[in-house]
């Protein structure tokens, strides 16, 4: 590994309690705080290199060089990692994902994790944790619940610094998959940045924003206790309340595709049947069925025999972001 470089990586995260509108769309504040899990397995792998020689930042993501819109976001990262760490030189980065980008996998929050690590660590720097997870969050929101481990929360605040996550829960806490039933591959059309700023426009945001931090409660006690059916009723929730500030926003966003539906009815079919398993969605069509391990083989063989459902990735708690040695 050159000089000025290193490799960081980072897992995405499921909301349970989601992050859905700012206070302050460029600093990435957020109106209510929000609990997740990380998906182990899942991961971005980012390795930057800042260069003295270079005089412009070049981005390639799983091996393709990236231009326009893409490389303007990794670039503005960089601008931020270049003002905290007193850096003028440009940077090479290059990012693999092994999980489908931009299908509601969080790969922005994988992805921005991963960025901030290894290109604060390249600069030969050791920032802590709260101030890794700041700077992650001004790149995608929730990518500064990527940076700690396990079971996270990330803290509403009023300032850059107050806003950040921390690991609640270690991911040895308690013993939970995320099968992903995957419906759809392709790019989301209305990405969660653009998203974020229409949220106000819905009338049912500010009963969501109301109610979120009683439910961030309800859902840190659940994990703490382990208690499976209070996580459920709290987490399907949550996520049908920001759907319906989505579908209800100017313009409105519908992520849900009938497949979608399909497996969300189902999963509270099978938790009536006594399987532990419940749905969370983030902005895309995919279903997130959070279940307990020893529930997750027959989750994922089920989803799997659906004609909908292309495949399935089983991910359990995931750790930190990292800087490989
Ligand atoms: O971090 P962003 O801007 O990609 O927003 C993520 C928003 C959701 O995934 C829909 C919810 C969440 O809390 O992860």
């Amino acid at each position: 590994m050159a000089l000025n470089s290193a490799t960081a990586i980072a897992h995405p995260n499921i909301a349970f309690i989601k992050y859905w509108g700012n206070s302050d769309d460029g600093l990435r504040l957020p109106v209510n705080s929000s609990i997740s899990m990380n998906l182990d397995g899942l991961s971005a792998k980012t390795s930057v290199e800042w260069d003295d020689d270079l005089t412009a930042d070049e981005f390639t993501l799983n091996n393709e060089i990236q231009s326009g819109d893409s490389l303007h976001r990794v670039s503005r990262h960089l601008d931020v990692l270049r003002g905290r760490l007193g850096r003028q030189s440009k940077a090479k980065v290059a990012s693999e994902n092994n999980f489908p980008t931009g299908a509601g996998i969080a790969s922005s929050a994988a992805a921005f994790a991963a960025l901030t690590a290894a290109g604060v660590a390249a600069a030969g720097k050791i920032l802590s944790e709260r101030e890794l997870s700041t700077i992650a969050r001004l790149g995608s929101g929730s990518a500064a619940r990527s940076i700690p481990a396990g079971f996270v929360e990330w803290y509403a605040a009023d300032s850059h610094e107050d806003s950040y996550a921390q690991s609640l829960f270690p991911p040895d806490h308690w013993n939970l998959v995320d099968v992903v039933a995957v419906i759809n591959k392709g790019h989301k059309a209305v990405g969660s940045s653009a998203g974020h700023p229409s949220a106000q426009s819905s009338p049912l945001q500010n009963a969501r924003v109301a109610g979120a931090e009683e439910r961030v409660t309800r859902v840190r006690g659940a994990i703490q206790e382990r208690n499976f059916n209070e996580l459920a009723t709290f987490v399907e929730l949550d996520s049908n309340l920001m759907h319906a500030v989505m579908m209800t926003s100017q313009p409105p966003l519908f992520y849900w595709e009938p497949a979608s539906l399909k497996i969300m009815s189902l999963i509270r079919e099978w938790r009536a049947e006594g399987l532990n398993v419940c749905y969370t969605l983030d902005a895309g069509a995919n279903v997130h069925c959070i279940c307990v391990r020893s529930d997750a083989p027959i989750v994922s063989s089920r989803l799997n025999s659906l004609s909908e459902v292309l495949t399935t990735l089983s991910a359990n708690v995931g750790g930190g972001a990292h800087v490989l040695p």
